[in-house]
């Protein structure tokens, strides 16, 4: 396998905080020791609850914790050379491996002079090491807080995307292919605006959503920059299998999510009208085995979040958590996590790096990539041309039809008509980081590639 900063022909080199002035750089030199701080502040802050479950253990593990945090910050700062991971993880060996890979390729692999995208997955990395290192604590999410209070303040948005669902579910199956194409594109973009509520690029603050997301829906139209939505449409009735019964069965959509709070509610309120609408009879869900990038899913965000909606104090909103947690139930959905999702790769590596994540994803019809984590990912992160192809940028990745859902946090974006891209950086300079913009941008494997 390639090393994301080996020179290959025809591909762009990766984005690299060695752009003085880049955001790259920018969130290298600011964001990110903001958010080991704050790591670092929450821990000290829960140095009682620690005591009070393991004594004097707690204690040490907390400072030990916060001694190697702080060297890991001042590592980042000073831009020391990205070190072995020590811990006894099972991905340690592949973290390691692709260390070397990178090594392979230059003097030496540093936060200010090597791709961006491995140096900010390896800053969340090494705060799992920290922890798990100091056992008593190494189970303890330090987003967990912000993730908390991000689904509480969104609780309006929540009940009126919920209400929303209720209100769909009520007559689902008189409803025609046009009303049911119409909720589709409605619920598709709250899940695209959903991803405007991540805390990492706020460094932790708070951004939830506060109002009504599908009254907002037509305002933000404009900025969505390629909208491939009819393409998803058409993709989902082409599943649908006639069976001898004279019935169709529905296909399969795999989500990739991204943040929990108010966006894992919307992606939850999609899956759900993809199954009750009968377009889709399975839905599974990937998330990430440990915290990751502030706000990202993990499992226990996933539970917790149903738990949260089947316990509100409002009609349709614990309504919807029920049925939730009868589709977890019954197996019409699932959760998923893989070591692969909280690994520095680019997504052209799967087939060779976790051939077994890429052949669960085969098996979808359709595969929903959410965020913008994911969008850099699919694209390499690379100082792509606006106008290249998406086709192009994902570099033979593609187990089966995907979609991209994000809102633009990082500066890449391919797939735009010829001086789209001019006209923005002249109108917005910040258009590519803001959050301001989206895509639903898709993207269809040539036949044989699926098989
Ligand atoms: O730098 C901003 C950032 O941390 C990006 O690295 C990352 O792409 C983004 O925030 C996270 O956004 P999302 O939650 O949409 O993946
Ligand atoms: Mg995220």
């Amino acid at each position: 396998m390639m090393a994301a900063d080996q020179a290959l022909p025809g591909v762009p080199p990766s984005l690299s905080a060695k752009v003085v002035g880049s955001f790259a750089y920018l969130t290298v030199r600011d964001r990110l020791p903001t958010i080991l701080t704050k790591v670092i502040d929450t821990i000290h802050r829960n140095k009682n609850k620690f005591f009070e479950e393991y004594g004097e253990e707690g204690i040490q593990a907390e400072k030990q914790t916060i001694s190697l945090l702080s060297k890991l910050r001042n590592e980042l700062q000073t831009d020391k050379p990205a070190l072995e991971l020590t811990d006894s993880l099972q991905d340690k060996e592949s973290w390691n491996q692709y260390l070397h890979r990178l090594q392979g390729d230059q003097e030496s692999v540093s936060w200010f002079k090597s791709p961006w995208l491995y140096m900010e997955c390896y800053m969340y990395r090494r705060i799992q090491e920290a922890l798990w290192l100091n056992p008593p604590i190494s189970e303890y999410d330090v987003f967990n807080e912000g993730k908390t209070q991000s689904f509480f303040e969104s609780q309006q948005a929540v009940m009126a995307s919920c209400t929303y669902l209720e209100g769909i579910n009520k007559n689902v199956e008189e409803l025609s292919k046009s009303q049911l194409y119409e909720h589709f594109n409605k619920l598709l973009q709250v899940s695209l605006w959903g991803n405007k509520c991540d805390l990492s690029i706020s460094a932790g603050q708070d951004n939830s959503q506060k109002a009504s997301p599908i009254d907002s829906l037509d305002s933000l139209q404009p900025f969505i920059l390629v909208n491939d939505s009819n393409m998803l449409w058409s993709t989902l009735m082409s599943a649908q299998r006639p069976r001898q019964s004279g019935k169709s069965t529905a296909g399969r959509v795999d989500i990739v999510l991204d943040n929990a709070g108010f966006e894992l509610v919307t992606d939850l309120v999609l899956a759900d009208f993809l199954v009750s609408s009968g377009l889709v009879h399975e839905v599974h869900f990937h998330g990430k085995c440990f915290p990751w990038f502030v706000s990202d899913v993990t499992a226990n965000d996933f539970q917790w979040t149903i738990r949260q909606t089947m316990a509100a104090n409002h009609k349709w909103m614990s309504k919807s958590g029920y049925r939730w947690q009868s589709y977890l139930k019954e197996g019409v959905w699932s959760y998923h996590d893989h070591p692969f999702w909280t690994q520095p790769h680019e997504f052209c590596d799967m087939a060779a790096d976790a051939p077994d994540l890429y052949a669960t994803l085969k098996r979808a019809d359709l595969v929903l990539f959410k965020g913008d984590l994911n969008y850099r990912k699919l694209t390499g992160d690379r100082e792509w041309d606006h106008t290249v192809g998406f086709d192009t940028a994902l570099r033979g990745f593609g187990p089966a039809p995907l979609c991209s859902l994000r809102t633009l946090k990082a500066n890449v974006q391919v797939g735009l008509q010829p001086g789209q891209g001019e006209k923005l950086t002249f109108q917005e300079p910040d258009w590519m980081t803001s959050g301001k913009y989206a895509v639903i941008q898709f993207y269809i494997p040539e036949l044989e590639e699926q098989v």
